[in-house]
């Protein structure tokens, strides 16, 4: 079983958003693939996503409300194959949890994915508006459209 992290700020928009795409796109294709996600920050441990997300989620029919935020934590490197970070800033703050080598290997950007190696960020939609939501699903969309195809091919695992 492969098992993905998706990691952003406060765990209740971008990364949900990635979580619950990924999850849906896995079951849809039947693959062996475990997906949780995780904030850098503890502000909003145990709430549900935002309400603009979840509304952004359902009008692209995937539903993310079951989701409930918690914080990064160590633990995530022994439990995940592969980590991935909605911009720099999480990124930074999840590798000063690494411990070595493997675990920095895990963390990526999430967007490097869609365009390898421009370092490219998930904007923060928290202060945004609606437009600012459905880009992130946008965005996302791709992003996750490429780890399937990736995992189907066994590039990840
Ligand atoms: P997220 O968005 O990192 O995509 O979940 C944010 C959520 C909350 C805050 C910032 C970003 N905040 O400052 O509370």
């Amino acid at each position: 079983m492969t098992r993905i992290l998706m990691v952003c700020l406060g765990n209740i928009c971008r990364s949900p958003m990635a979580d619950g795409l990924l999850r849906r796109k896995v079951k849809e294709e039947h693959l062996d693939v475990f997906v949780d996600s995780a904030g850098t920050a503890n502000y909003h441990v145990g709430k549900r996503p935002d309400q603009r997300m979840c509304q952004t989620a359902i009008a692209n029919r995937t539903n993310i409300d079951d989701l409930r935020a918690r914080q990064f934590v160590v633990e995530d490197f022994d439990l995940f194959d592969k980590i991935y970070a909605m911009d720099k800033e999480n990124q930074i703050n999840i590798l000063k949890h690494a411990r070595n080598s493997t675990d920095k290997e895990k963390v990526e950007l999430i967007l490097n994915e869609l365009n390898p190696g421009k370092d490219q960020t998930v904007p923060d939609p928290y202060y945004g508006t609606s437009t600012d939501f459905q880009e992130v699903y946008t965005l996302l969309d791709h992003a996750t459209d490429v780890v399937i195809r990736k995992i189907k091919n066994g590039t990840i695992r």
